[in-house]
């Protein structure tokens, strides 16, 4: 069986398993790796919204032989880290606006969130409507006015 390695959460982690199996799998059953959720494992969801070298991307679509070694994929345990902070700000911008219900889906929202300020940031601009009508991430509990709100908190703390 293949070893496969690559950056995880600050740390280079290597784990035997074959090309073909998508990643969500290595990080939730081999890993233990839980913040990414299974929702509906075929790209969809965005529940598994975490990050591959800053950028957001679904681990439910991606196999674990796409990765070299070099990739940093960082989910929502590893975020905090990036701020060198006990919570990153649109965490605290969760908190402050009280966005979860159940909670099954706001890991993805929260890394859905900061890699959209990122990357409107570097395009030298602020989150628009329009940039928050086309975040995908689906939320059953239907927290979205909460979610909008938190991100534009958020963005103005990162
Ligand atoms: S579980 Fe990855 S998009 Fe739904
Ligand atoms: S908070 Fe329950 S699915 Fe979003």
């Amino acid at each position: 069986m293949p070893t496969q390695t690559f950056q995880l959460n600050g740390e280079r982690v290597s784990v035997d398993v074959e090309d073909d199996v998508r990643l969500l799998w290595v990080l939730r059953d081999l890993l233990g790796v839980t913040g990414p959720k299974y929702g509906c494992g075929i790209n969809v969801c965005k529940a598994c919204t975490s990050h591959i070298n800053g950028r957001a991307f679904n681990p439910c679509a991606v196999p674990v032989g796409e990765l070299s070694a070099d990739d940093e994929v960082t989910t929502i345990e590893g975020l905090p880290a990036t701020a060198g902070a006990d919570l990153h700000p649109m965490q605290e911008a969760w908190l402050n606006r009280d966005v979860a219900q159940c909670g099954y889906c706001q890991p993805g929202q929260i890394m859905a969130a900061v890699a959209l300020v990122r990357k409107v940031q570097r395009e030298g601009r602020a989150i628009s409507d329009a940039d928050l009508d086309g975040i995908r991430n689906i939320c059953r509990c239907g927290t979205y006015t909460r979610i909008r709100e938190a991100i534009r908190e958020g963005e103005a703390a990162m």
